[in-house]
């Protein structure tokens, strides 16, 4: 079989791992696969790379993607579906094996529903919001990063009397912010899930200062919204611009509500926004074993004739599910939040 292999749609800490550990799992069965580069732009212009043992070879560490990623949409492109049938007509490919994230795995159901091209889905995303599993490799990695950041903010906090407010990644899902703020101990988590208003967090500061802590961290995940006790909502943007699947540039709250927090409780505030630190680099060894998992299922399932289907994980079991079922984003679970609440205030 001759296997397609992409990465679509923003990177994530993993992505070279999923590629070798199916590129491996089909050489070492005797099939032929086929790097795709830049997403479905690779599919639609037959830019291509052959990934043999060589081109593999010591990329499970890497983060990044060897086969590059855009957000190439062959759907919303003029002739985008015509040059993807071309491609197939002139140089088939059996089956092509798509890494990437919700939006990728709609265009990926369509390919397979529209265009009858067998794929396998494999879920991707720092932000854990792809429905139908129950972990993405990259998010543990992401969550590392903002962890060792609330670790090393405490310090600077204690030392300074301040609070610190980190804002962090996960587009309109809050779970780095739960998982971090959890792990690194945060004083409150205001995430797009459940709402907090500004005085609530100013409050429960107020609270700790009054308990004899003189500083505090907050974590705000990206795509929260700034609440006020009035009934006031802010939606805070990095820009009006949209990217190539149409969501918006989120960025901006975590320093909004700095300024909130400081004018309400009078304590020095700064802010530090992680942004994309949170995706680059090395895979943590969770993420590394996660997707060699996905990768080596993604090649069983592709040589066993099962496609129209995305990889997923459920407890600890490595299954598959159709690729209709992956509508919408997965939220966070609020019962992780209340564990949250806990150490609040
Ligand atoms: O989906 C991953 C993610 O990093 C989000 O958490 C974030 O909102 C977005 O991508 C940033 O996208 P870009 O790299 O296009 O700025």
């Amino acid at each position: 079989m001759r296997v397609g292999i992409l990465t679509a749609g923003g990177d994530c800490p993993g992505l070279n791992a999923v590629i070798r550990a199916a590129a491996r799992r089909l050489l070492a069965h005797g099939h032929e696969p086929i790097g795709l580069r830049r997403g479905y732009r690779g599919l639609a212009d037959r830019d291509r790379v052959t990934l043999d043992q060589r081109a593999v070879s010591g990329i499970l560490p890497l983060g990044g993607t060897i086969l590059s990623t855009s957000n190439f949409n062959p759907f919303r492109e003029p002739d985008g579906i015509e040059r993807v049938r071309a491609a197939q007509a002139t140089d088939p490919l059996d089956a092509v094996i798509a890494i990437g994230g919700e939006h990728t795995m709609m265009i990926t159901r369509r390919l397979s529903e529209e265009v009858g091209l067998p794929v396998i889905g494999v879920p991707k995303t720092i932000d854990n919001d792809v429905v139908g599993t129950d972990y993405t490799f990259g998010f543990d990695t992401a969550v590392q990063v903002a962890t060792d950041a609330i670790d090393r903010l405490h310090t600077t906090a204690q030392s300074h009397d301040r609070v610190m407010v980190l804002e962090v990644m996960g587009r309109n899902t809050g779970w780095i912010a739960v998982f971090a703020g959890i792990a690194g101990g945060a004083d409150a988590i205001l995430i797009p899930e459940l709402e907090l208003t500004v005085e609530e967090v100013a409050a429960a500061i107020g609270r700790r200062h009054e308990r004899g802590k003189s500083f505090s961290i907050v974590v705000v995940a990206e795509g929260a919204q700034l609440a006020f006790e009035s009934g006031e909502r802010r939606e805070i943007r990095a820009s009006e611009e949209v990217d190539g699947y149409g969501y918006p540039r989120l960025g901006g709250i975590g320093a909004a509500l700095a300024t909130e927090l400081e004018a309400r409780t009078g304590f020095e505030t700064r802010v530090t926004t992680l942004g994309h630190v949170q995706r680059g680099g090395t895979p943590t060894a969770t993420d590394r074993m996660l997707a060699t998992r996905y990768g080596v299922h993604a090649a069983d399932l592709v040589m066993a004739g099962e496609t129209g289907r995305m990889v997923a994980l459920h407890g600890t079991e490595m299954t598959s599910i159709p690729l209709e079922q992956v509508e919408g984003i997965k939220t966070v679970e609020l019962r992780y939040l209340e564990i949250a609440r806990t150490f609040f205030g």
